[in-house]
């Protein structure tokens, strides 16, 4: 009986202690966001003329009716970080001296290194920073939300900003009809810094398996094999995609972290105000909706405009909707892609 009661004094004083830190935890909040595209719209008519294909084929397998393209020569991936970061801060009032750290998600930097955090750093005048990319896909702003949010939370870091953009157009072979329709560039940032009134970013739920890598990838470029005269003839700088493979895992890989993450939190889909897809098939972002049964009204889709801007998606939705968004709204961010890597991300809107 003694023992019995012990254990059950422990037990509650663990479960205080965990709501006592859930409740005083320092989260990382977004308290800025900003996006862009670039002003090229390539639409399905044009697309029709360089591929044999047809709006109805596109519109209806894919539910993209236009992408933005970057079509300045000279132009890369740092210079739509550049304009995103340079708005990003004019809106937060932010002097860029006080950013501690930038992390960019993108599998299209400028160069194989140095990584375009640092490029954009340059660019912008943040000169006080750490800065570093993250590449994993469709998944890379997720994992570098999170990651950014670990420095807010360790208490060592209180200006970070997150970019997640991609120039898919600089890996598409637009002599290719299965993917030359379905990629754009653009994508967006956000500034997190800590908050302690509860909202923020409060839980993730992430997965990667390498054994995917032969659905989704570029055969060159890279250790494997460096670029030749014989990879560039054989196209192998462009993006290769089994589409239905990685059709059936992303509903799934979706539909199981969102699952996941609402379990861990004690969250019903009902409390669920805005659920935030990755946008690479609006038969997939339906096919997720479908499966948990949750509202389509409450899913923010902008597949339409912009396409597949791998990194660039999650911002992008984010940055249109913000004028909707409401502080405390529950939000859940999901992503599926290249690697594989799939994951949710669970955070209460600050704005
Ligand atoms: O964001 C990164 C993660 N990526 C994804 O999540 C993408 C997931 N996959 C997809 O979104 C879809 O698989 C695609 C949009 C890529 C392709 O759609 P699908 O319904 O899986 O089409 P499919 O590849 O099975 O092709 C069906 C038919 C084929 O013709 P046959 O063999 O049936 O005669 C294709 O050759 O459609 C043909 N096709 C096209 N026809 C007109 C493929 N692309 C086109 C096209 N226009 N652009």
């Amino acid at each position: 009986m003694h023992l019995n009661l012990g254990l059950l004094n422990k037990l509650n004083t663990l479960t205080l202690r965990n709501l006592y830190w859930q409740m005083s935890r320092r989260l990382a909040a977004i308290t800025g966001i900003q996006g862009y595209v670039p002003d090229y719209v390539l639409t399905n008519a044009e697309l029709e003329k360089m591929v044999d294909t047809n709006d109805e084929w596109i519109t209806t397998r894919t539910g993209i009716k236009e992408r933005r393209i970057l079509k300045e020569p000279g132009k890369a991936a740092s210079d739509m970080g550049k304009i995103i970061v340079e708005k990003l801060l004019k809106k937060t009032s932010t002097n860029p001296d006080d950013v501690e750290l930038v992390i960019f998600a993108t599998v299209t930097g400028d160069m194989v290194f140095p990584d375009t955090a640092n490029i954009v750093c340059d660019k912008v005048g943040i000169k006080n920073a750490f800065a570093f990319d993250i590449r994993a896909a469709c998944s890379g702003f997720l994992f570098a939300l999170t990651t950014g949010a670990k420095f807010i939370e360790a208490g060592t870091h209180k200006k970070v900003i997150v970019i997640g953009c991609d120039m898919m157009s600089s890996i598409i072979d637009y002599t290719d009809r299965a993917t030359c329709i379905i990629f754009g560039d653009g994508g967006g940032a956000v500034l997190l810094e800590p908050c302690e009134d509860g909202t923020g970013i409060i839980d993730s739920e992430f997965h990667g398996d390498g054994s995917g890598a032969k659905y989704l990838h570029m055969k060159a470029g890279g250790s494997l094999k460096p670029a030749s005269l014989e990879t560039v003839t054989a196209k192998e700088h462009y993006v290769y995609q089994e589409g239905k493979a990685v059709f059936k895992s992303a509903i799934n890989g979706m539909v199981d972290t969102i699952k996941k993450v609402c379990k861990n939190n004690n969250l019903q889909l009902e409390d669920i105000d805005w659920l935030v897809p990755h946008q690479a098939n609006i038969r997939i972002i339906n096919g997720v909706a479908d499966a948990l049964g949750f509202d389509i009204n409450k899913v923010m889709i902008n597949i339409q405009k912009y396409g597949n801007t791998t990194s660039g998606t999650l911002p992008l939705c984010l940055w249109e909707w913000e004028p909707k968004l409401k502080k405390g709204d529950n939000i859940i961010l999901t992503a599926f892609g290249g690697g594989f890597t799939w994951g949710s991300t669970y955070l209460k809107w600050s704005l």
